[in-house]
């Protein structure tokens, strides 16, 4: 189909209906400290996104990659949704050099038929979340990881599975990371902002996705301050299996497509029963970050550390946290 067969009004008003799909499907996407950092503008054909900087982490995320990590997985959400619904589109990142907030534009230029894998992806996008419980069950079956992997590269990214030495070096850029920034006051401000009690409503990490009780890991997760309200197992996470998303080089550019694979790598997880966690202190202080590089034997750089864990099947997992309502993130014009 032509551009100019979208120019139907019954087309027109589909295609409009699918891009405010797609960027409402999007706002399920996982973002650091729940800040959903995006904000998409719709016009006739395309989908256009933005960094909203309002929703940036100053302290925590000075150059917006996880926050430009975020935006990616919520582009990826939007390309997701729009093939699912049988539309065909084009995908430009930073259109506009002079204007760095601007990620990407999503261009409809008419029909496509749908696969069963983009089919299913869709159906996973609001079941994914994150899991901070201890990883105490199975180990992770050696296909499932081969299969996010897979899934990742396939958006342009790359995986590297940590060694047992590895973890160990982790567990310490972990520790180390969380100890500086725990030392500024500025940044003890902006955690207790976006996941204590004061959170803005309908982002943020609400109590109920944060362990009761502190949690016997190899690996320390975020320490959020205070207890929340997530009961967790005593058990020691053993089974727990981790990863580095990373890639070539170190631009906005970079953190968007590596995005895109996080959320393809996540999708694939949840559908292949293995939880996933993101750990991006160590990524967040600079001395970590590159700890993290030399762990990639400085082949590549770190985008984000992922824990992964086998999930019992009948174990329904920690509650969602909230999202903000779709039309404070999507204007119409
Ligand atoms: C780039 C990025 C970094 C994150 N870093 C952490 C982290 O260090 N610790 C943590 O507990 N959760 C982390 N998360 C998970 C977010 O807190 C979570 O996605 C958000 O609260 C929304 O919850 P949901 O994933 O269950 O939908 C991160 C997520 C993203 C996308």
């Amino acid at each position: 189909m032509s551009n100019d067969a979208l120019t139907h009004p019954t087309d027109a008003v589909a295609m409009r209906h699918a891009l405010t799909e797609a960027a409402t499907t999007a706002g399920y996407a996982p973002s650091i400290h729940n800040t959903q950092p995006w904000r998409w503008r719709l016009t006739a054909n395309t989908l256009d996104l933005y960094t909203d900087r309002r929703r940036v982490l100053a302290v925590t995320d000075p150059d917006a990659r996880l926050a430009t990590l975020s935006c990616g997985v919520a582009l990826h959400h939007a390309r997701l949704s729009l093939a699912a619904q049988g539309w065909q589109a084009t995908t430009t990142r930073f259109p506009e050099p002079a204007d760095p907030d601007h990620l990407a534009t999503v261009q409809v230029s008419g029909r496509a038929r749908a696969d069963q894998p983009t089919a299913l992806h869709l159906r996973t996008i609001p079941l994914r979340h994150t899991d901070r419980r201890p990883v105490t069950g199975a180990q992770v079956r050696p296909e499932d990881l081969r299969a996010i992997t897979a899934a990742v590269e396939a958006e342009g990214a790359w995986l590297h599975t940590l060694t047992a030495d590895q973890v160990l070096e982790l567990a310490s850029a972990a520790d180390h990371a969380q100890r500086t920034q725990a030392d500024e006051s500025a940044w003890r401000d902006e955690l207790a902002y976006w996941t204590g009690g004061t959170r803005p409503g309908g982002a943020g990490i609400p109590d109920a996705a944060i362990p009761g009780q502190a949690t016997l890991t190899t690996v320390p997760g975020r320490d959020f301050g205070h207890r929340g309200t997530l009961p967790v197992s005593a058990e020691h996470d053993k089974a727990a299996v981790f990863v580095l998303l990373h890639g070539r080089t170190d631009e906005p550019r970079d953190w968007l497509r590596g995005g895109e694979a996080l959320s393809a790598g996540w999708l694939t997880a949840t559908e292949h029963g293995v939880s996933v966690l993101p750990h991006s202190a160590p990524i967040e202080v600079v001395g970590t970050r590159q700890a993290m590089r030399a762990v990639l034997a400085s082949t590549g750089y770190p985008y984000l550390v992922l824990r992964l864990g086998a999930v019992d099947p009948a174990d329904a997992g920690p509650p969602h946290a909230p999202r903000l309502p779709a039309d404070q993130l999507i204007e119409q014009s």
